[in-house]
């Protein structure tokens, strides 16, 4: 008994600790120059004046290396950010973290103070965590080169996947009665949805919401129009979930990467059983209320395929195979199986995956045995969690970790 409400104390205190993070008090800060560009690193890239890696310059492609991923929530994003860190690693970038957790104080607005360590005049070249976009705030901390990355995903099964992931920390779904709580909710959004109720973004056009705009439009707003053409003059890449390979090379042809620079495996995914299929009906039920967000997909699902026509089709398909082949290849090579495990299955911390609060449904990966020396390296890297790996380099989120802890020693 005195244990359990020790442990419930323990409990609250932590996510009201977590929650008040939110609300940093706000020194007025100074005024503050646009970095320029970051001080290249000597006799490795001159990104001075390039505003695309695609710049010959004496025949030598040059990796851009000056970028800014709008990291949405549960769109693959996480798998995407692997790619990055790895690519920062090895340019030895410097990246823009955020302090004490994982992501910049969201849902509040990104500000540049949110960065760790942050000073006047400052420069980095990577800014990647979780944020709710705010342009002008992100221009303060970033060159003005600075390439915009983002991941978009179709609506309806980025509102599953936000549904079953977030729905403890949405109080307003506490009360959907029956099994089926998400079909209920889509059954009748309106009965149950209410913009104020706390963190009901999670339920409704979290793509908008995560752009920084608002996320309760109606679809035929022209607000809504005006927003899409915003983000897309501000954003040059846009990553599709659905076109995750076509997406990547897209972006190693515009930035100048290599092959061996987009090679990943799938992070974060959800065990099976817990995905539930959508009918048709339920489908377009989840369109229809995520109408914002599927106008913004479809938008930029447009312009992805106008890129591949540009790219030319037949080289897109030749280039995904090979993409695919090393992937498959490096899954032979890294993983044991070959397949991803349940949570409880995994053997290295490192390699175990943050779960949704009350279960432990997000799968992850163990690490052959006797890799060959070559490949350790980077086997290990592709298979290295978000937090662990932004720990690796040299991040600070005690926070994050604490309410790690605490969960996992309260199993919960
Ligand atoms: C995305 O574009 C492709 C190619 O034009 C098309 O086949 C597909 O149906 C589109 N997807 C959506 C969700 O609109």
């Amino acid at each position: 008994m005195v244990k359990r409400v020790t442990v419930a104390c323990l409990l609250i205190s932590m996510t009201l600790l977590y929650c008040l993070s939110t609300l940093r008090i706000n020194f007025s800060p100074p005024e503050l120059p646009v970095p320029l560009s970051c001080a290249p690193q000597p006799g490795q890239h001159n990104t001075q004046s390039s505003t695309n890696g695609r710049q010959q310059d004496n025949n030598i492609c040059v990796p851009k290396v000056d970028l800014m991923f709008m990291k949405t929530h549960k769109t693959g994003s996480s798998t995407f950010i692997n790619i990055l860190f790895r690519f920062g690693e090895k340019h030895k970038l410097k990246f823009a973290f955020p302090s004490s957790r994982n992501d910049f104080f969201y849902p509040s607005p990104f500000q540049h103070t949110y960065v760790q360590g942050f000073k006047s005049g400052m420069c980095f070249n990577v800014i990647c965590n979780h944020m709710r976009f705010d342009a002008s705030e992100v221009a303060k901390v970033m060159p003005r080169d600075t390439f915009y990355i983002t991941i978009l995903r179709d609506p309806a099964e980025l509102f599953e996947s936000s549904f079953h992931y977030f729905r403890h920390v949405v109080p307003l779904t506490w009360r959907i009665p029956g099994e089926d709580k998400m079909s209920e909710f889509l059954r009748d959004p309106k009965l149950y949805f209410s913009p104020n109720g706390i963190n009901s973004f999670y339920l409704k056009n979290l793509l908008f919401f995560d752009f920084g705009q608002d996320n309760t439009l109606d679809p035929d707003d022209p607000r809504v129009e005006e927003s899409i053409r915003l983000i897309g003059e501000r954003f040059h890449s846009f990553i599709l979930m659905e076109h995750f390979e076509e997406s990547l090379i897209l972006l190693k042809d515009t930035l100048c990467w290599e092959m061996d620079d987009i090679l990943f495996f799938k992070l974060n995914s959800r065990k099976e059983s817990t995905v539930s299929k959508m009918s048709p009906e339920l489908r377009a039920k989840a369109l229809q209320w995520n109408g914002v967000d599927w106008k913004l997909y479809k938008h930029f699902n447009l312009t992805l395929w106008e890129k591949v026509e540009a790219y030319g089709r037949e080289r897109m398909a030749k280039d995904v195979a090979e993409l695919r082949r090393r992937n498959a290849e490096m899954v032979e090579i890294c993983i044991e199986g070959g397949h991803s495990v349940a949570a409880g299955n995994i053997h290295e911390d490192a390699m175990q995956p943050w779960q949704p609060i009350g279960e432990k449904s997000i799968m992850g990966y163990n690490l052959n045995k006797n890799i060959d020396k070559a490949y350790e390296q980077l086997c290990r890297k592709m298979l290295t969690q978000e937090i662990q790996y932004l720990t690796d380099l040299g991040a600070n989120l005690w926070l994050t970790k604490l309410l790690g802890h605490v969960r996992n020693i309260i199993n919960w």
